[in-house]
């Protein structure tokens, strides 16, 4: 079974904020930070299995402090956790007020992708291979939301099985 370092999927995205990014007083919409945290997931994942992903949830975002228009905003991700066709991407989102300097962590999100085969199916992904204290930690707290969400996905099934759930 193929393996790959968290270090060989690890990336970096930046771009300076617009205002078609921002709302009318130049607050940058959630929603032009979620794209970016999408498209380095996405950047992630692939270098991961090398293969077509999709994302299959977005388990957790915060916005921790604001984003203006002209803020250089870079993005910092890293493999997680992976399943057998899963892959849990962690990104930190960081802004720059370029005119100054000031540099704040602004959010982190936690994204699930999964690798498709040639037919749109999901297909297993090499193995993790967690080299450092920070890799084993990631991991652990990844396969522990798996493990739940498996179990919680289990329990939705059986109740559209019973008719419980529209
Ligand atoms: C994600 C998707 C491929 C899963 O397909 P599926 O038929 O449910 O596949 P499976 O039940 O075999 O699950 C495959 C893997 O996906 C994971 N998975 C499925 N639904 C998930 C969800 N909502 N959140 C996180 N992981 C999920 C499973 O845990 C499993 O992981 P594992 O192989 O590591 O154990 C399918 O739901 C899909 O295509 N969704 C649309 C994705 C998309 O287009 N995203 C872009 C936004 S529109």
């Amino acid at each position: 079974m193929e393996e790959r370092k968290v270090s060989e999927s690890e990336s970096v995205i930046s771009r300076v904020m617009m205002p078609p990014d921002a709302n009318l007083a130049g607050n940058v919409f959630g929603g032009s930070i979620l794209k970016m945290i999408d498209e380095i997931s996405g950047i992630v994942a692939t270098r991961h299995c090398r293969r077509n992903v999709v994302t299959a949830s977005i388990e957790h975002m915060d916005f921790l402090y604001p984003v203006h228009i002209g803020n250089l905003v870079t993005l910092k991700a890293r493999m997680n956790f992976v399943g057998r066709t899963s892959m849990e991407v962690g990104v930190k989102v960081y802004a720059e007020n370029l005119e100054n300097g000031d540099l704040n962590f602004t959010g982190n999100a936690i994204i699930t992708l999964v690798s498709l085969d040639e037919s749109g199916r999901p297909v297993e992904v090499p193995r993790l291979i967690v080299e450092t204290e920070e890799d084993k930690a990631l991991f652990q707290e990844g396969h522990e939301r798996w493990l739940n969400r498996n179990e919680r996905q289990k329990k939705l099934s059986t109740k559209n099985a019973n008719g419980n759930v529209k």
